[in-house]
């Protein structure tokens, strides 16, 4: 959701001091742009997407050590496919292209691309010919990952064919005098197990780069940069309990101190003991001014009746917003608003310096249009791992720091198919309690992106102590996921399942049935409702 609020600004400046060295990806349109940024900050340098369209004069304002032209969909003959600024290349700025980049590349330059119906997607294998400056120090023959349909036929004059793949005759090409350096495959997944070295080399050796990017710089860039937006002002930041509100309201803090206050909205629709750790982190150890609203009472009135999936949302959204709004209105003098909005949420959102992203998940239903606050975003430079980073190097508990993501409507929206009472809310918090307890027992919490349980509105027949029984059923949700785009069911051990199971069975009386949802998404949703 966009809105009309005031967002900080930058200053048209990225989201690091002047004196940290910056890489930019130019973003071709490439599933894994992202990563490229995020694998470049890895190596210790700050990176940043920009459009495509970004223009020559933007990319010179910024004196960046390097570029790097992103992959994309495109083929570079295709009507209308994103085209390369030659301007770009006479900035004496190193250049390194990646995929569609390199074919930009080959065909801006005076190579040959030869279209191609059928690619070359997935692993593929690697033979270094020559391995030039870019490739210097790899092994002849390695792995890498291929994504691509036109291929390379032959280098643009004056360039050095560096590799050549199982199906492409030139995977790599460079011109170490004019500083461009193109590679096919893609070095910033996994599968390419070199990818980080080649990255490390044209960061380090090629761009000459500082590796000084870290939770630790970003710490201190974020604080001083708070102060000079806050000034002696006050600021309030609304805490969910998740990873980002929490690492953005710690930060404010560190900078501004006891300007900030936090509200904590508990709508009682939170997993067990999720209160009591914010409040145990936040007031009791960090010492941060934090007013606590109990309102399961008003948010269970409000939803009783219903039980249809988006009702409830909405109910959820509006009354967490008249919460919200009762106790900034009693904070008189607040003029600034703290959100734990991220970078991808910015890059989702068009990546428009000016366009507030109010993430749903962190208030519920986002915030109104019209509250009168001047946004604070600290965290909108930083991908997922860098704020877990940061927040750790703030020393917010592990347990805060690791938190799975938790849908803003709660345990509301689990409830599948009826009414969220609050007799069946605590029955579900006490499933989920158990669920996350045996997880976390096995160790198996972070590699899993949610775990959680569903509570559908139905009875089945049990038999317990000789007794027939009309009981609960819950079903376990467990999913891995790297952006909850997709998601896999995860596989949970049998042993672990049986003692999920029986130990539900054993301590929650009304349930008699537990069974486990298989589903991958695509084609189901992470949640049920
Ligand atoms: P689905 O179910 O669409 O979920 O696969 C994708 C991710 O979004 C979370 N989710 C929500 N988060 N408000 C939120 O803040 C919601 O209404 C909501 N519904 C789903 C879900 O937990 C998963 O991480």
């Amino acid at each position: 959701m966009t809105n009309a609020l005031a967002t900080q600004d930058p200053a048209g400046g990225p989201g690091r001091d002047a004196t940290t060295d910056e890489v930019l990806v130019v973003d071709f349109g490439g599933q894994y742009s992202q990563l490229i940024a995020r694998r470049v900050r890895e190596c210790g340098v700050f990176s940043e997407l920009l459009p495509a369209d970004v223009g020559v004069e933007e990319v010179a304002r910024r004196a960046p050590r390097g570029l790097i032209l992103s992959g994309g969909p495109a083929s570079v003959y295709a009507e209308g496919a994103p085209a390369l600024d030659r301007g770009l290349l006479e900035l004496g700025i190193p250049v390194l292209g990646i995929c569609y980049g390199m074919q930009l590349l080959a065909h801006a330059l005076g190579g040959t691309v030869e279209r191609a119906e059928v690619g070359e997607f997935g692993r593929s294998e690697l033979t270094v010919r020559e391995p030039g400056r870019l490739l210097r120090g790899l092994p002849r023959e390695q792995a890498c990952w291929m994504s691509h349909r036109d291929s390379v036929m032959r280098p643009p004059p004056g360039f050095t064919a560096l590799a050549s793949s199982t199906a492409s005759p030139v995977a790599a090409f460079e011109d170490p005098a004019r500083g461009i350096y193109a590679i096919q495959f893609h070095p910033e997944v996994a599968h390419t197990p070199y990818g980080q070295q080649i990255l490390t080399t044209f960061l380090e050796d090629i761009c000459g780069a500082e590796r000084r990017w870290s939770a630790a710089s970003i710490v201190d860039e974020q604080i001083a940069r708070i102060r000079a937006q806050v000034g002696d002002g006050h600021a309030i930041c609304g805490l969910s309990g998740g990873v980002d509100s929490s690492v953005a309201a710690l930060l404010v803090h560190r900078a501004i101190g006891d300007q900030l206050t936090c509200v904590f909205v508990d709508h009682g629709l939170m997993r067990k003991g999720e209160g009591e750790q914010v409040v145990a982190a936040f007031r009791d150890t960090f010492k941060v001014p934090l007013v606590v609203v109990d309102a399961e009472a008003r948010f269970i009135e409000r939803l009783a009746g219903v039980s249809e999936p988006e009702t409830k949302r909405k109910i959820i959204g509006t009354e967490f917003i008249r919460v919200f709004e009762e106790e900034a209105a009693k904070l008189e003098g607040a003029r600034f608003l703290v959100q734990g909005t991220l970078y991808s949420d910015v890059i989702e959102s068009g990546g428009r310096r000016g366009s507030a992203t109010i993430k749903s998940h962190h208030n519920v239903g986002g915030l109104p249009e019209d509250l009168a606050f001047e946004l604070v975003e600290p965290l909108r430079m930083l991908f997922k791992d860098e704020v877990r980073a940061v927040g750790a190097e703030l020393g917010l508990p592990e347990r805060l720091v690791w938190r799975q993501p938790f849908p803003g409507p709660g345990l509301a929206i689990r409830i599948v198919g009826g009414e969220a009472t609050k007799a069946r809310l605590d029955l579900l918090r006490d499933a989920d309690h158990i669920l996350q307890d045996e997880i976390r027992k096995a160790g198996l919490y972070r590699e899993l992106w949610q775990s959680f349980c569903v509570l559908p509105d139905i009875r089945t027949v049990g038999v317990q102590g000789d007794e027939r029984t009309y009981g609960n059923v819950i079903v376990i949700r467990a999913v891995t996921s790297d952006d909850a785009m997709t998601a896999d069911w995860a596989r949970l051990p049998y042993d672990l399942l049986e003692q999920i199971a029986s130990r539900m069975m054993g301590e929650l009386r009304e349930v008699n049935r537990v069974v486990l949802d298989i589903t991958s998404k695509p084609p189901g949703t992470i949640e049920w409702e």
